[in-house]
């Protein structure tokens, strides 16, 4: 059971790590607050998971797919009938307010009602021949078992991300929350258990790098999918790369919103508080350049200051919260780091800044909405991924310049523009180096049956959510069935002319 003791979830059992050692999973908002202890699972742990994914495979690869995708549809009722409690659960470990959470569990819900469908539409292409008698197609099969290693502040949905693809393509998978989310982990495959996904489909092992670096490393392991840092990504690729395992990544951003003199500022400031300081800044997707035209500048900053300054912080479980806590210790210092940095570099903090105090508030990592401006592109504000409630603000003259800054950085996730003109919008549409461009519309907010991913550091190409996502899942193999009775010699093997 997903209940105290926590556990980790192999072949279909709920069991201690191979060494019985725990960590801690605290309340972000109350540190006093202790969620529980989670199995510190080590290489043998991960061993034994990848063996029961392995064992399960071949049943499950031959359960029709339509009938996976029942499964799954179990999967999001029960979800539906949990949603609350699951929610609750999840803000009390990661901190986002409980209405943020419940999105969470819808993105997860409709994820997989979205695979159900899936399940009667894994398709093929069949394809002429250039020979008489002879019939050609493409058919998709699973790989095998898959490796999926998550982050904490979406610690449902972007599981099931990757899970439910993985597993209604025919995969089994060994599935490593974050070590700052372990119990939103183990809600998630208890679920899994109830709908009847059968033993070894969907293990589960809790821990931190090492048992994340355990899954990577198994020659075993077909398939990695994971969301994370840039710099753990590119570990991670190093070690699959070697041993030639499928890898998809999901790593850091640095979006750019630009905000044009035509734009509706009213629109582009909610947009702007919302895809800032939502999550507490903390999605890969957070908007964390504004990139706003000289003529509505001083305007548009007035109104973001006026309203971010009325922003409930609190814990997330507790009525009107609209901003949590930060993640964990390590978090604050490094967004409270980044204020001498903005200064250092000759920006100013003109709202925000300081660790947030006050009632309800002391014993958690709680930080105040923050706004740099006289930012420049060059500055570290501007290129590097704070992950906190903090928005830089770099002034531009002109629309091409605001294409040329929002491309100025290493990563490319998300970019929205705010604006009326077509032209413009459409070029924004094909000119920004990001994965995903937003017209009038925050950087935030991904919609589970759309394609989800970056471009530069910030993916290595493949795309998760909607129907792309099954590419990553599946390998295609291509058939030839010559119904001629003769040897039939394609092109590359005919010398006649
Ligand atoms: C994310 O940033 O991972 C969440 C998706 C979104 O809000 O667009």
């Amino acid at each position: 059971m997903a209940d105290a003791p926590f556990l980790n979830y192999i072949n279909g059992a709920w069991v201690p790590s191979a060494s019985g050692e725990t960590f801690e999973s605290r309340n972000p908002a109350r540190q006093s607050d202790l969620v529980g202890e989670f199995p510190s699972s080590s290489a043998e742990d991960v061993a034994n998971a990848v063996e029961a994914a392995k064992d399960a495979f071949d049943a499950w690869r031959l359960m029709p797919a339509p009938k996976r995708g029942e499964i799954l549809k179990r999967v999001g009722d029960i979800m539906t009938e949990r949603k609350a409690e699951i929610a609750h659960a999840m803000t009390r470990e990661m901190g986002k307010p409980f209405f943020e959470t419940k999105g969470d569990v819808q993105e997860a819900i409709d994820t997989a009602y979205y695979a159900m469908t899936m399940g009667r539409q894994l398709f093929g292409h069949t394809v002429p021949s250039e020979m008489n008698n002879k019939f050609n197609m493409t058919v998709r099969r699973p790989i095998g078992v898959c490796g999926l290693i998550t982050a904490w502040n979406f610690p449902v949905a972007v599981p099931t991300w990757k899970m439910f693809p993985a597993i209604l393509s025919g995969n089994t998978v060994v599935f490593k929350p974050s070590e700052d989310a372990p119990h939103s982990g183990a809600l998630l495959v208890q679920v899994m258990e109830d709908a009847g996904v059968p033993a070894g489909v969907v293990n589960l092992v809790q821990g931190a790098g090492p048992t994340g670096r355990a899954i990577v490393e198994h020659t075993d392991v077909a398939a990695i999918s994971f969301t994370g840092s840039s710099e753990t990504g590119s570990r991670i690729a190093a070690t699959a790369a070697a041993r030639h395992a499928r890898i998809s990544l999901e790593m850091g951003g640095k979006n750019p919103a630009i905000v044009m003199e035509d734009a509706d500022l009213d629109l582009a400031m909610e947009g702007l508080i919302w895809g800032a300081y939502g999550t507490t800044g903390q999605r890969c997707t957070a908007t964390s350049r504004l990139i706003v035209h000289e003529d509505v500048h001083d305007e548009l900053v007035e109104r973001i200051k006026a309203k971010a300054s009325t922003l409930t912080l609190g814990y997330g479980n507790d009525d009107g919260v609209e901003m949590g806590p930060l993640i964990n210790s390590k978090a604050l210092d490094k967004v409270t780091t980044y204020m001498d940095v903005a200064r250092e570099d000759g920006a100013t903090i003109a709202m925000g800044g300081t660790p947030a105090t006050g009632d309800g508030l002391e014993d958690g990592f709680f930080f105040n909405p923050t706004l740099f401006t006289d930012v420049t592109r060059d500055m570290r504000v501007a290129r590097e991924e704070i992950f906190g409630p903090v928005l830089s603000v770099i002034k531009i003259k002109s629309f091409d310049e605001a294409i040329e800054v929002a491309n100025d950085v290493a990563y490319g996730l998300s970019s929205a523009v705010y604006t009326q003109d077509i032209s413009r919008a459409f070029r924004a549409l094909r000119d920004i180096d990001a994965g995903i461009t937003y017209i009038n519309g925050p950087t935030i907010g991904a919609e589970a049956h759309m394609s989800f991913g970056g471009v530069k550091a910030t993916g290595n190409g493949h795309r998760e959510g909607g129907w792309e996502v099954y590419d990553f899942y599946t390998e295609t193999k291509t058939c030839y069935i010559d119904f001629s009775g003769g040897l039939q010699r394609a092109q590359i093997d005919n010398y006649d002319d």
